[in-house]
């Protein structure tokens, strides 16, 4: 296992050595991991072009560090606790051992199907065993995965598919959620029909709902691993070889396929996952995360199983058949550390407290959220009812990009605050800039959030477009990698983050760009431009508010039109990205140039149009009041 940080002056002492000295601090816990050639140099960037490499010249695999390294010891132990949707259907524990014989297998089934190393498996999967079989067979034999949340739609799917030149795709015949059943194979149907390179399907039967399987491409998953081997020697891979691409929203609007490295990745969430939930060895661990995000990729797959962990996966909803299905699942398992976002917790706060009361929750020790901000009520329900005032709480703040937890108590160790992410963890550097990159020292300020030096889970580039990475990440503020999140660090140095600065939404956890549902509303016949805005939501943190201007209506009038366009961002995105608010307006509010200003209507759907800032550029103000006349939330003139 990594080292673990056992007191306050335990992370001072790691806080300082790896600001003095990152490079020994971070090779000191590449050592406790298992290299087929130990690296040449320990670091190498810049943040210009920016080029970043952890462990040059190091060969290694990421699964022989999960398996090799660790079996002889906890062969036998469970590493997979997996908890069905369904809680009368049986569950499925898989040990170290046997996840090692299904990877192996599911090894020999790709190489059978001619794939190769470096070559890109898309994966569209519900939330089961099988998923985290895939992907941990597609590192060992070098393959690169790119995990599709099994949410977004047949377009949305395709586009990531195309992106990627994915040659095959891993799906099941259809998912369970709750009292649900989503058609994961006819999705990838529609979506195949725009991605020619695709040559083999492999099909996972979970739900027996009917699909299509075409000839020629389409095999059962079942059939494909029948007669194969259960052992399958791992692919020695570069350090910097490609683990996985996962595709996140950003402010323009095509999604953008993060790439992750594999020694680095390994190294920081092996180390941040021990760290931050204290994990000890027996404990049992249980993300509520989707793998299709990153949270599922570092801290359900990677993090835990580098760590010999415990990890619980499951595939249901968190109020089916009640709002009492994870205190249920928790009581279950005796779950130890438990990791969820906000947007949940709100959820089942407005639920009432019928469903906890009678749970027991007392083998919790830590609690964690991630995703978005948590606010002040969340969080003492958090800690008072679930954690019933035992548990520290980890606010965890991070990114696809940063591939690891950044900014995070230790819990036990730094006291936390409700709604601050507190301090950052040892490796970390963040600094606040202010507008034009002057660095704000010393506390009680604020800022944009910018981290000035490499930690190993840092991306290293958009797959297929290095230029949109540059410009994204390292062009807006000098030799600084900029995160896109505004953030405040208060009297005690500790940090507090207060949501996206850029053209991002973050609803339920869930990052969107404003220009990627505009696209998709935009797509409707009868819209001639639309404009996104985010409102507070009480639920979902922040809401979907869309200004639509539409040319004229169809017979369904009003309402009809809004459920078309809500159709047309289901069909597009996925129903996450539905807006929730749609207001017809007249026109949008433009300058002179025909620039759309959207900070007049972020201030609209914040309800605050009180102080609407210089607006003499402004090409028609009447506009504005029209649109403050019909707007769908109260608004302060
Ligand atoms: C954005 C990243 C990291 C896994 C899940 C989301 C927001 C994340 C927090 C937190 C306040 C947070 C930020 C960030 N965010 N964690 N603890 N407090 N905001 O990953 O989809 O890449 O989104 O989520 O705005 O930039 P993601």
């Amino acid at each position: 296992m990594v080292p673990k940080i056992h007191s306050l002056g335990g992370y001072i002492h790691e806080f300082q050595k790896s600001i003095a000295n990152p490079e020994t601090f971070w090779a000191e816990i590449a050592e406790g991991f298992y290299w087929r050639k130990r690296y040449d140099k320990i670091l190498e960037w810049n943040f210009e072009e920016p080029s970043i490499q952890w462990f040059k010249g190091g060969k290694l695999n990421i699964t022989e560090n999960i398996f090799e390294r660790n079996l002889y010891t906890i062969g036998s132990q469970p590493a997979i606790i997996w908890e069905p949707n369904n809680p009368e259907e049986q569950n499925r524990i898989l040990s170290y051992n046997e996840l090692f014989e299904e990877v192996n297998k599911f090894c020999n089934t790709l190489k059978k199907l001619n794939v190769q190393k470096g070559d890109r498996i898309a994966i569209y999967m519900p939330m089961i065993p099988e998923l985290t079989i895939a992907m941990l067979a597609c590192a060992r034999i070098g393959a690169v995965h790119s995990v599709v949340f099994a949410g977004f739609s047949a377009a949305s799917l395709a586009d990531r598919i195309i992106d990627a030149e994915a040659k095959m795709v891993l799906t099941a015949d259809g998912g369970f959620r709750g009292e649900k059943i989503t058609p994961l194979k006819n999705i990838v149907d529609e979506a195949l029909e725009s991605c020619p390179g695709v040559e083999t399907v492999l099909v996972y039967q979970r739900t027996k709902l009917p699909v299509n399987m075409v000839s020629g491409r389409d095999i059962w998953w079942h059939d494909a691993i029948a007669g194969q081997s259960e052992e399958c020697k791992a692919e020695e891979m570069d350090a910097e070889d490609n683990l996985f691409i996962l595709y996140t929203s950003g402010s323009t609007g095509k999604p953008k396929g993060i790439v992750h490295t594999i020694a680095g990745y390994m190294v920081y969430t092996a180390y941040t996952f021990r760290n931050v939930f204290q994990y000890n060895a027996g404990d049992v661990y249980f993300c509520t995360a989707d793998i299709g995000w990153i949270t599922g990729h570092s801290y359900i797959v990677y993090g835990p199983l580098l760590n010999g962990a415990k990890t619980l996966m499951f595939e249901g909803v968190p109020t089916w058949p009640d709002a009492g299905r994870f205190w249920d699942v928790v009581d279950k398992y005796k779950v130890n550390q438990f990791y969820t976002a906000p947007t949940a917790i709100r959820s089942l706060l407005a639920l009432g407290m019928d469903h906890i009361n009678d749970k027991d929750l007392s083998s919790l020790k830590v609690l964690g959220t991630v995703g978005e901000p948590i606010n002040e009520e969340a969080w003492h329900w958090y800690h008072d009812h679930i954690g019933r005032n035992r548990c520290p709480i980890v606010d965890t703040w991070w990114q696809t990009e940063t591939g690891g937890v950044m900014i995070s108590p230790i819990p036990g160790i730094i006291p936390t605050k409700p709604s601050f992410a507190t301090l950052p963890l040892p490796g970390v550097q963040p600094v606040i800039v202010d507008a034009e990159g002057i660095e704000l020292h010393g506390n009680s300020v604020k800022g944009n959030l910018c981290i000035k030096f490499p930690w190993p889970g840092i991306a290293r580039t958009i797959w297929g477009d290095h230029e949109r990475f540059r410009e994204t990440y390292f062009s807006n503020f000098k030799s600084l990698y900029f995160t896109g999140d505004g953030v405040q660090r208060d009297e005690d140095g500790y940090y507090r983050i207060l949501g996206r600065v850029d053209d991002v939404i973050n609803v339920s956890g869930h990052r969107l760009g404003t220009a990627e549902i505009e696209n998709a509303i935009n797509s409707h016949p009868l819209v001639n431009e639309s404009a996104v805005a985010a409102y507070p939501h009480p639920i979902k943190g922040q809401g979907i508010y869309a200004f639509v201007v539409c040319g004229e209506l169809s017979t369904g009038g009003e309402e009809g039109i809004r459920k078309s366009i809500k159709m047309a961002v289901t069909n597009l995105i996925g129903p996450f990205a539905r807006p929730d608010l749609i207001q017809l307006v007249p026109g949008l509010p433009k300058t002179r140039s025909g620039k759309i200003m959207r900070r007049i209507l972020r201030k609209v759907a914040e309800g605050d149009a009180s102080d609407l800032g210089d607006i003499t550029t402004l090409l028609d103000e009447d506009v504005v009041v029209k649109i403050i006349d019909g707007a769908l939330v109260e608004v302060k003139r």
